[in-house]
């Protein structure tokens, strides 16, 4: 199937049936709270594992809520369509979000009321790897046919959620950051531990030293994976197909090195070096 046939077009973005243009109204009537954590991420770039982090950080370490509830009931993308019964305005505070939008398309009471953020950002050329993976498996995502061919779908932003470079740019140069944290998935890799403690102090929970290292140890990579309330298990296989490739598929740093060809990855670098010239910010993978 096409993107005409899966996708919807909402402010010039491809959005899949999950997060469809009719609840777009529910989405931008949505009332923030001043203690409200959000998880902006460009797809496949950590969402489900800061869905792990974050409810564990709240918690101050109990895993009950982590263990009984799927991350997306759990820590709800606020632009899918199932929101408007989960009943998410009398949850009590805080609440978690995950959300996929850019920056300037969130809706105009979260301007107002500057609720907590948490954007991870992953190297595109990983996240591009992870999304060619997802597209096969999942079925309300366009197929992604060759490699080649998908690769210039993802550099021109013609894949759902749209370009991960205005993804990026767009919440790298949100007017208020004080309420906003960036991170990236290749710091949380390298040092989980300290990037627990920091995602912790952000939300001024303030943690013991072996609360931190629980959490942490709870999400890596092996032991994140056997949680079934994790790992979209649970999802019917007509919805994603987990025997072509697992969501919690390697969880490493650089695997687009095993997936792009040389020009591949040349051609990549390019358009990177080009659409993000103006970009001052210090990435993890530069
Ligand atoms: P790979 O496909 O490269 O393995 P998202 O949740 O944003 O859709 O991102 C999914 C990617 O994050 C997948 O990448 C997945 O394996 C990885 N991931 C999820 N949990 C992880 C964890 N605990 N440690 C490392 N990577 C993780």
């Amino acid at each position: 199937m096409t993107e005409a046939d899966l996708y919807t077009v909402y402010k010039g973005i491809y959005f899949h049936s999950l997060a469809n243009t009719q609840n777009f109204k529910y989405f931008e009537e949505f009332s923030f709270r001043p203690d409200d954590i959000i998880i902006a991420t460009y797809p496949k770039s950590g969402t489900t594992w800061m869905q792990e982090i974050v409810p564990l950080i709240v918690s101050g370490g109990d895993p009950a809520f982590v263990e009984t509830l799927p991350n997306y009931d759990r820590v709800p993308w606020l632009e899918h369509y199932r929101n408007s019964s989960l009943n998410l305005q009398e949850k009590p505070s805080p609440r978690m979000f995950t959300t996929h939008v850019q920056y300037n398309m969130m809706p105009p009471s979260f301007f107002e009321v500057k609720p907590k953020v948490i954007n991870v950002m992953r190297n595109p050329k990983d996240a591009f790897t992870s999304l060619f993976y997802y597209s096969e498996m999942a079925s309300y995502w366009v197929n992604p046919g060759s490699q080649s061919n998908f690769l210039h779908k993802f550099l021109d932003g013609k894949v759902a959620y749209g370009s991960w470079f205005d993804h990026v740019k767009s919440w790298l140069n949100a007017e208020d950051k004080e309420h906003i944290m960036y991170i990236s998935y290749e710091k949380m890799i390298m040092d989980l531990k300290d990037s627990v403690a920091r995602i912790a102090q952000f939300l001024q929970k303030s943690l013991d030293a072996e609360v931190i290292e629980k959490i942490a140890d709870r999400c890596l990579f092996k032991n994140m994976k056997k949680n079934n309330m994790s790992n979209y298990k649970s999802v019917p296989r007509e919805q994603m197909d987990q025997t072509k490739s697992e969501f919690l598929r390697k969880g490493i740093v650089g695997d687009w090195k095993n997936q792009l060809t040389v020009a591949e990855a040349e051609y990549f670098d390019a358009v990177y070096k080009d659409k993000m010239k103006d970009v001052q910010y210090k990435f993890a993978w530069e």
